[in-house]
Order: structure tokens, then sequence, then C-alpha cells
């Protein structure tokens, strides 16, 4: 190996390496611009229905939470076996509710808002019902939707 040899490859080593550094840098500032420009609509893709549980799953007289689109949803199976779905999102300030199955209704614990079995607001500051949800049930599957 020559000494010119030596210097071209030393001289390809650097170049390679300042190419590996810049493309290190830059490319998180090139996502979190892209990630910026994007609308949250694009970025968090919105579904019109979704699978959230099995009926098997949801005993009679409970509740449970699920995610539908990042949103808490109350699932309820009343005494008579029919699925309910409501935000559980408290219409006050957003604290989400607890069911309480003695009593029958969703409770708020950050300002002692309730509401009843249909999601009316029926004591508490909440200004508004729960947010209803369509329930479908496919061979054993919950799938709710926006009304
Ligand atoms: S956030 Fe629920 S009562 Fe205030």
């Amino acid at each position: 190996m020559t000494a010119q040899d030596k210097e071209i490859s030393r001289r390809n080593f650097l170049s390679q390496a300042l190419t590996g550094w810049i493309s290190i840098s830059v490319l998180p500032v090139l996502y979190g611009m892209v990630e910026y420009a994007l609308p949250s609509k694009i970025r968090d893709r919105i579904l019109e229905s979704m699978h959230v549980a099995k009926e098997a799953d949801l005993l009679v007289g409970s509740a449970k939470i699920v995610k539908f689109n990042k949103q808490a949803i109350a699932l309820l199976k009343s005494e008579q076996g029919q699925v309910r779905a409501l935000s559980a999102v408290c219409t006050h300030l957003g604290c989400i509710v607890q069911y309480q199955s003695d009593r029958k209704v969703f409770h708020c614990n950050c300002h002692g808002s309730e509401f009843d079995l249909e999601g009316r607001n029926i004591s508490g500051p909440a200004p508004r019902p729960l947010q209803p949800f369509k329930v479908d049930i496919k061979e054993g599957d919950i799938i709710i939707s926006r009304i």
C-alpha cells in the first residue's frame, strides 16, 4: 500500500464518517418537522368503529373502561343483558368516571358529578350527559362506533 492509497482511504473514511454523522444529526430534525407539519387527523387515524371487547368478558351489572380512538369509553352490561357504551370522560373538567354498581351510577371522583345508566347528569357540576356510542355485537364481539 502506497502513501497515496493510505491518504485516499483516510480521506474516504473521513468522508463517510462525516456523511454518517450528518445523517444521524439531520434525520431526527427532519422527522420532527414532518411530524409537526402533518395534521393530527392524518397522523392519528380516526377509526369509525372498533372492536373493543368480547361480550363474554363483560359481566351482567358491571362496567368496563375501554379505549376507542384514544378516548375512554365505559361499557356497561345491564341486568337485562343489554350492552351500552358511554364516554367515560366527565363533562365537567374531563376526569374519568367510575361505575358504582351498588348505586347504579357513574361517579366522578374529581368534583362529585354523577350520571345515571343512560349517561344523564343527575348531580354535581357536570353540565351535560355522557356522550353515547353505538354498540353492535357480532359473533360475541362488542363493536362500538360514533352515533
Ligand atoms: S371533572 Fe367530573 S365533576 Fe369535575
